[in-house]
Parts: structure tokens; C-alpha cells; sequence
């Protein structure tokens, strides 16, 4: 079999640049190790960015988006029982966020991609990359008991922090920067309706607190936890507790509690590798970085990641222009560190570090305070949360 471009992963990077491919009339095909059940199943962030909404308008998705999205123009800080809200709306000339969950834009585009004819190999084994720095690269895979080889002109790694893609740039190329964070999130679904019309995120000094939402009548909820917890050790009466304490009287005052349907915990880290090209292969979203979840960049990077990308292939293949692909690792690069250190200020500014002082602390309160105070801190949060130009 032969295509344009192999796409390894069907998350969203994957399956949005699948989009934009398609759209510019080049071939491409998608090999996933997972089924569609499998990946549309994932319980994920669900903040979208303008950008990210845009471009879900430019591939005409947005139909279910615009019926159910739910338009959020502010959003909520607590600490030591007060809470205020930034206008993000005001402070960015209108800018605002949209939450739709990650399952629903999965569900979204797989069907588009159904009825427009993408091809999607679900359940591709043993994907192996060949000759990545070659002219000829090809991918290996097994599909049904069935060897098959795709040969193609450029590989997508779109295949998630553990995915082969990143693992075939040598290692003497790839320089990988981390921070590993000593807690994790414990998350919670359930068929209530949301403690407040925006999100509350709450710096308490047991820890963060997170109050979102799917739907009007499904929140989502996160509390900070120690790495070494286990779910079994947070019933949802314990969940309840710690939410409302941490949310503080005032946030907590409409609290609707009842069972959750869905509890996980998840690590935080942030991981950046560079670049984020290597010969005829290149990485897009989780498979090149990842950020803690605190502002939801997570997929919105690997929207931006495969805009990016998009753009660079269709000036390829449309006037035999290689400059955006040859630019594609510094433009990509440039736009995820800005969003890993927006990401790495919130998750320091409202978590609680096992290392924290009193002073430590007094610091974290101090800046809340500042930016409750400061219409130029709030504009400088309220422009990151929405997100940054593509640049
Ligand atoms: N072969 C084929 N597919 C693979 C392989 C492989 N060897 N390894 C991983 N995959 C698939 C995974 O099954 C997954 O469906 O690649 C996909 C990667 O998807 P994500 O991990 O969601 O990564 P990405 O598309 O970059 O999206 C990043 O979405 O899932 C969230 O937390 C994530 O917010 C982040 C964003
Ligand atoms: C979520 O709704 O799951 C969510 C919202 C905001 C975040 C992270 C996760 O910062």
C-alpha cells in the first residue's frame, strides 16, 4: 500500500491533521493500535481554545459544538475561602474558551471521518517506522494476523508519549526536558449539575481543588493527591468532603453531591522533546510533550501542533514550498513552550508541594492576592488560558 503521508495515532492530534490533509486533497491514512471504542472512550480535559475551535469550524465540525459547547468568557480562582473571577472576555477583547469534552471532539471527528472517506486502520500491531532520514520512508505493521507495509513520502508521529514515533529519532538528536511533579489529580464524573456556570480553580492549603464540567447537568471535579494514594481510599463521601473544603464556603455553597460514575488519578508532568523533526518524520502532540493538565492545553497543543503541520504539508504538495516543513520544529516549539510554562505557573501557583514552607506558601497566597488586585496579572492569565496565537 502506498500513501502521502502515514499518520501513526488516532487521538486528536492524529485524527485532526487526517482532517486538514484530507480537505487539501492529500492522501493519507491513519494506523491505530486501539479500536474507535477504545479511543473515543478516554476520559480527557475538555477546554477548547479559540484556535482550537476554529479550526474544528475551518473543517466544518462544529455543528454539535456550537448546539452543545458551552461558551465560558471567565474564570474563577479560589484561595483561603475567597474567590474571584477573571473576565477573560474583557481582558482579551472578547477571547473566550469553550467546554466540550475531548470524548465529544473524538466522537466528532470519527464520524466525519466515516462519512468522508478517511482511511483508518484500527487495531494496526507492531507499527515499526523504516528509513525515517530516508527518501523512502515506509511503515511496518500487522493488522488482522496479516503483515503490511505502507510506503509513504512523510510520517506523522501522532502516537501519544509512549508511541513509536519519538522513538525513532536517534538518540543522540533528541534532547528530552522534564519535570516530574511529586502529586497527582484524582478525577471524578458524575451526573450532577456543576457547582458554578464556570470553573473554580482552588489553591487550598491541603491542596488544589477543580471544579469543572461536561454539560450542564454532568461535572467533572479533581482534587490533589499524593502519589502513593489509591482510589480505594477515596469514596466519593470522602471526595465530597475534600472538594467542598477545598473549594472554600463561599465556592462550595451550591455543592450537589451524589455517585460519581468515573474516578481515576493521573500523574502530572511536564516533557518537552526537541525537535520535533527528523528527516521525512514528525512528532506532533503528546508524542512530542506533555503538559500538566492545570489550564487544559493538552490537546489544544496538538491542535496547534497539527495546524502547523498541515499548513507546511499543503505548501508541499501544493507549490513544492518545504520551508514551512522545514521550519514546522522551531514555529511547533516556539507555541508548546510558552504553553509549558503557563501550564508549569498554574500548577505552581495553586498545588500544595510536599517541600512547601510556611514562607512558600505566604509566597503562592501573596501572588493570588496580586493577581486579584492586578488587571495586568489578570490579562496576562486570561490571554494564556484562552490561548496564544498560532505565532
Ligand atoms: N501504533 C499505533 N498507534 C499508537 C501507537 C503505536 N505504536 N502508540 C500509540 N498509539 C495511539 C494511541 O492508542 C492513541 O490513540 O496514538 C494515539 C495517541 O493519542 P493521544 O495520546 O491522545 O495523543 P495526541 O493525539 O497527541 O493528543 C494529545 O489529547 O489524549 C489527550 O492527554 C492528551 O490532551 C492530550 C492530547
Ligand atoms: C476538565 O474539565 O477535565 C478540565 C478543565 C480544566 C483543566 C483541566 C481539566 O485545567
Amino acid at each position: 500500500m502506498r500513501c502521502q503521508v502515514a499518520i501513526i495515532g488516532a487521538g486528536p492530534a492524529g485524527m485532526f491533521l487526517a482532517h486538514l490533509l484530507a480537505r487539501a486533497g492529500i492522501d493519507a491514512v491513519v494506523l491505530e493500535r486501539r479500536t474507535r471504542d477504545y479511543v473515543e472512550g478516554r476520559v480527557r480535559a475538555g477546554v477548547l481554545e479559540q484556535g482550537t475551535v476554529a479550526v474544528l469550524e475551518a473543517l466544518g465540525l462544529d455543528g454539535r459544538l456550537k448546539a452543545e459547547g458551552l461558551v465560558h468568557t471567565g474564570t474563577n480562582l479560589a484561595y483561603d475561602g475567597e474567590i474571584f473571577r477573571i473576565d477573560m472576555a474583557a481582558l482579551t477583547g472578547g477571547g473566550a474558551v469553550t467546554v466540550y469534552g475531548q470524548q465529544e471532539v473524538m466522537r466528532d471527528l470519527f464520524d466525519a471521518a466515516e462519512a468522508r472517506g478517511l482511511r483508518i486502520v484500527f487495531e494496526a500491531e507492531d507499527v515499526a517506522l523504516r528509513d525515517v532520514a530516508g527518501e523512502r520512508p515506509c511503515v511496518e505493521y500487522r493488522c488482522g494476523g496479516a503483515a503490511h507495509s505502507l510506503s509513504c513520502d512523510f510520517i506523522a508521529g501522532c502516537d501519544g508519549f509512549h508511541g513509536v514515533g519519538r522513538a525513532a529519532i536517534p538518540p543522540d538528536v533528541l534532547r528530552v526536558f522534564e519535570r516530574v511533579y511529586p502529586f497527582g489529580w484524582l478525577g471524578i464524573l458524575a451526573e450532577l449539575p456543576p457547582v458554578n456556570h464556570e470553573l473554580i480553580y482552588a489553591n487550598h492549603r491541603n491542596g488544589f481543588a477543580l471544579a469543572s464540567m461536561r454539560s450542564p447537568t454532568r461535572s467533572r471535579y479533581y482534587v490533589q493527591v499524593g502519589l502513593d494514594e489509591r482510589i480505594e481510599d477515596w469514596p466519593d463521601a470522602r471526595f465530597w468532603d475534600e472538594l467542598a473544603l477545598r473549594l472554600g464556603p463561599e465556592a462550595a455553597s451550591g455543592l450537589v453531591r451524589g455517585p460519581s460514575f468515573e474516578k481515576s488519578i493521573a500523574p502530572l508532568r511536564s516533557v518537552v522533546a526537541e525537535p520535533m523533526r527528523h528527516g521525512r518524520l514528525f512528532l506532533a502532540g503528546d508524542a512530542a510533550h506533555i503538559v500538566p493538565p492545570t489550564g487544559a492545553k493538552g490537546m489544544n497543543l496538538a491542535v496547534s501542533d497539527v495546524a502547523m503541520l498541515g499548513e507546511a504539508l499543503v505548501a508541499h504538495y501544493r507549490e513544492g514550498d518545504a520551508s514551512g516543513l522545514d521550519g514546522y520544529s522551531a514555529r511547533a516549539l516556539a507555541r508548546v513552550w510558552k504553553a509549558e510554562r503557563f501550564s508549569w505557573w498554574f500548577t505552581g501557583l495553586t498545588h500544595r508541594f510536599p517541600d512547601m514552607d510556611p514562607f512558600a506558601r505566604r509566597m503562592q497566597v501573596a501572588e493570588l492576592a496580586y493577581i486579584r488586585g492586578s488587571v495586568a496579572a489578570q490579562t496576562v492569565l486570561a490571554e494564556n488560558y484562552v490561548g496564544l496565537p498560532m505565532g
